[in-house]
């Protein structure tokens, strides 16, 4: 009996990681796929370094390209892989064109898949991942969900209750696991910043593709400087884009490497607030009590507003809030004390919930 892990970008990693653990904790056979769709080290490696995961057993090398093309070379490495490994089950996680790709694979070789952080729902289908996230839930024959309103949203499309589980979030388990390294002062003497500043993430493809859209991010971010230091860890999609407008120009923004997971998450811990139009960090800061500032016109995670620390912005908004949230946040005695509240079941046990929840799923369809 092997199962089968598909990860290949940098938020599959810290989600795979309690998966893979738990699994490991049970003694259940498992191979490691990495399909190789981000590989610069500090997209992927340094997470196998720094996070309690196995090395892959293969890495297939894909690497990017057209959304047509990186998923169709995705789909021949994969459907080689899972012929020739004959796994019981496959398990992929979240939204990226990895997932996508292993769960069509997987389905047409009529091998049961498991998906990690089902049911999330924008509702935005100008958003790659909103169409990864609807085929491959519709796919799927184990939906492990991170928050109430992810039951609802599979419901309404026709997913059997049966098969779907709230088992709270893997993410937030690596985060829980990984509390004690977080070292807030080192990470903001590498950066070379005082202990008032922000960090921004920014990669969406709305945000970032179009020179023109992204000529009021950086203006914005450049406001921004005017409150407090930036340290903005740049994703290699929008680094052209946004170089060329001029993003590192203010002696307060320091555009870096994108950062390893220690190194982010001390940064985030201690800050002010994050800017940011990632879809983990919007959980991370919510677990943190770190203010959330988040420039999209929608969120597939609402939990961390009803429950969290995030709220959505626009650039035109963003200025007043992040003053407001920064005011708040220097009046506040301890930047490092937990939030009061946080979603439910984001309690660092979602790996092991994840992983009794597939032994028995395993016992019961192949003893009979
Ligand atoms: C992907 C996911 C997105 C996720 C993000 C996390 C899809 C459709 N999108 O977006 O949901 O939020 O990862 O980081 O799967 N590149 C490098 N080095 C790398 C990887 C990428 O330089 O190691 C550059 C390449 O120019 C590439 C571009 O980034 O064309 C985009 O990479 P890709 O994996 O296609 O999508 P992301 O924007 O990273
Ligand atoms: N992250 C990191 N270093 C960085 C930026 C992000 O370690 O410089 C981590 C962080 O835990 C984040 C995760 O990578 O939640 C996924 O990030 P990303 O924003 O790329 O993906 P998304 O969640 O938007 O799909």
């Amino acid at each position: 009996m092997t199962l089968l892990h598909i990860t290949g970008a940098r938020p599959n990693f810290p989600k795979a990681a309690p998966v893979i653990a738990a699994l490991a904790e049970l003694g259940v056979r498992q191979r490691l796929v990495h399909t190789g769709q981000h590989y610069d080290d500090r997209m992927s490696e340094v997470f196998f370094r720094e996070l309690s995961l196995p090395q892959p057993d293969v890495n297939l090398g894909v690497g990017s390209g057209s959304h047509a093309q990186q998923t169709a070379a995705l789909m021949i490495g994969l459907e080689e892989e899972i012929l020739s490994t004959e796994p019981q089950l496959v398990i992929v996680y979240g939204d990226v064109n990895s997932t996508l790709a292993a769960a069509i694979v997987a389905a047409k070789l009529g091998v049961p898949l498991a998906h990690v952080e089902a049911g999330l729902r924008s509702f935005d289908m100008s958003m790659p991942e909103e169409i990864n996230r609807l085929v491959t839930d519709a796919l799927a024959d184990l939906l492990f969900v991170t928050s109430p309103d992810a039951i609802a949203h599979l419901a309404r499309e026709g997913v059997p209750e049966g098969k779907i589980h709230l088992v709270g979030n893997p993410m937030i388990d690596t985060l829980l696991a990984q509390l004690h390294r977080l070292n807030v002062d080192q990470a903001r003497q590498n950066i070379g910043v005082g202990v008032d500043y922000i960090v921004a993430t920014l990669h969406r493809p709305g945000n970032v593709d179009d020179p023109q859209v992204a000529a009021d991010l950086v203006a914005v971010v450049h406001e921004a400087a005017g409150i407090a230091d930036i340290v903005l860890p740049l994703h290699p999609r929008g680094r052209a884009v946004l170089e060329a407008l001029g993003i590192g120009d203010h002696p307060r923004v320091h555009v870096v490497e994108p950062l390893g997971y220690i190194d982010f998450m001390s940064l985030v811990r201690g800050s002010l607030a994050v800017i940011t139009d990632s879809g983990g960090v919007q959980e991370e800061t919510t677990v943190l009590g770190v203010p959330c500032l988040t420039l999209r016109p929608n969120t597939e995670r609402p939990v961390t507003i009803s429950h969290g620390t995030n709220q959505l912005v626009t650039t035109h908004s963003l200025p007043a809030a992040l003053a407001e949230q920064v005011a708040l946040r220097r009046e506040q005695p301890d930047r490092l004390a937990p939030p009061t509240r946080i979603p439910p079941l984001w309690d660092g046990h979602a790996g092991e919930r994840i992983a009794h929840l597939i032994v028995d799923w395993l016992d019961d369809r192949y003893a009979r």
